[in-house]
């Protein structure tokens, strides 16, 4: 594993590029076909998390050149239309993702929160899955793990299986006829993080992350950020991401083999039950070992 966690952090933490998009805002009224402002604020848009905004973007880049795939493909990402999806050639791609905002009923989103009050004091610290089985490593990772019931765990299962036939086109992968779905609970507290590396081993194809918080919400961060991912297995320079903003009771769902990491939480409380909870897990294929 290697990442440039705390380099991303810092990124978005500087200012800089909400000081950028500014800039290249002002610019761009100037000159609202100019292709390579256009590309730049598209860029440092999906950076920051501003989804919506550089998806607008990424439509017009579209409009101007009907031919450039990059484009189409942002624009038809953005917009949760894969199947607008155009042929990737060769290289670094953004990684395909799909967010389901609202994916718990308040009741289901209860029991959670119920269930992370009762126990929350029982965490232990997170592990993380290697050649030689799990290890805590607290350069890679940190924040706490606790156990939750076969019942949570029976009904989560089946929602997040209910819903993957809507996603396999989305995350541009190929369906499972039979799949197994791994699941962790977590919280992250103030400076808890996992840094940049990917999950495709163990027949993994499908990774998840559903956050949930009480209100009000005492932190910020934990945001994912995706990096574009050579599909042919090529290493890609970890230098253009998607920052998928941390919501509550959104399940997001990526490809395994997308490079991905989760920014530090912030916040200046000691309380656990201001952390970042999440339910984390895997779609593998069942004859994958068990982690
Ligand atoms: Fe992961």
């Amino acid at each position: 594993m290697s990442g440039p966690s705390l380099d991303v952090a810092r990124l978005l933490g500087s200012g800089l590029l909400e000081r950028a998009a500014e800039t290249l805002a002002k610019r761009l009224a100037a000159e609202p076909d100019d292709v390579g402002l256009l590309r730049s604020l598209g860029r440092v848009q999906r950076q920051l998390g501003r989804l919506g905004d550089a998806r607008a973007v990424y439509a017009r880049l579209h409009a101007l050149d009907p031919e450039d795939s990059r484009a189409a493909y942002l624009d038809a990402l953005l917009a949760g239309r894969p199947e607008r999806f155009p042929a990737r050639p060769p290289g670094p791609w953004p990684a395909p993702y799909a967010a389901m905002p609202d994916f718990l009923s308040g009741e289901r989103h209860r029991e959670l929160l119920d269930h992370a009050q009762r126990h929350v004091a029982e965490c232990r610290p997170v592990s993380v899955a290697g050649d030689e089985g799990t290890v805590q490593d607290a350069e890679v990772r940190e924040g706490l793990v606790f156990d939750y019931p076969e019942r949570i765990c029976a009904w989560f299962r089946e929602l997040v299986a209910a819903r993957l036939p809507d996603v396999w086109q989305s995350l541009s992968a190929v369906p499972l006829r039979e799949q197994t779905i791994e699941l962790k609970m977590t919280a992250s507290r103030p400076g808890d993080f996992f840094m940049a590396h990917c999950d495709d081993r163990f027949g993994r194809r499908v990774s998840f992350v559903y956050g949930f918080h009480r209100s009000p919400k005492r932190y910020s961060g934990g945001d994912l950020i995706l990096y574009d991912t050579d599909w042919s297995g090529e290493p890609a320079p970890e230098t253009d991401f998607t920052r998928i903003p941390n919501r509550d009771n959104c399940l997001v769902l990526f490809p395994s083999v997308a490079v991905h990491e989760a920014l530090p939480v912030v916040s200046d409380s000691s309380d656990l039950m201001d952390s970042r909870f999440a339910l984390v897990g895997h779609v593998r294929v069942p004859e994958g070992p068990e982690r």
